[in-house]
């Protein structure tokens, strides 16, 4: 899933419903001051949305190989993290402190991070995507781990 999106200049997609288009817009300028590329999936006016359909988008845009990581914003971030987690392919993690952000990617190998634009300050989110750009995933026995987390159903 990559190490360093940042690093490398990855392509990093955005996706947000109507209750986190402030801050998805905050998190794409981050991305685009830490050099990597945006894939911007909407939506981009305040129009009342479902956002399981923006979760879907994202996920399609990574199976596809448009990018590498991806950044989903709602409300509280709750629906549109359990909505991308659907997909066998996508490990999204709600986060709300730096903390969390670095045990994503350490521990769980994370590949999409969720924000609530109703609940987490522009700094830290800000703060928390630049964690989780950065961080590499330890392997080893979070690997062991990680390879249990396919779908069961
Ligand atoms: C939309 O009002 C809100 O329900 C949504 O953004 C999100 O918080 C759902 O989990």
């Amino acid at each position: 899933m990559g190490e360093n999106v940042k690093a490398s200049g990855g392509i990093v997609a955005v996706a947000c419903d109507h209750g986190g288009l402030a801050l998805k817009r905050v998190l794409a300028e981050t991305l685009e001051a830490e050099g990597c590329t945006v894939l911007d999936l909407g939506v981009n006016d305040e129009t009342s949305v479902d956002y399981p359909d923006y979760a879907d988008r994202l996920a399609a845009a990574l199976a596809e190989g448009k990018a590498a990581r991806g950044v989903l914003v709602c409300g509280s971030g709750i629906g549109i993290s359990i909505a991308a987690n659907r997909h066998a392919h996508i490990r999204c993690a709600l986060i709300h402190d730096a903390y969390g952000a670095r045990m994503c990617r350490q521990h769980n190998d994370a590949n999409v991070i969720a924000f609530g634009g109703r609940t987490t300050g522009d700094e830290v989110a800000k703060d928390c995507l630049r964690i989780f750009l950065t961080t590499p995933f330890e392997g080893g026995r979070h690997q062991r781990r990680v390879d249990k987390l396919g779908c069961c159903c």
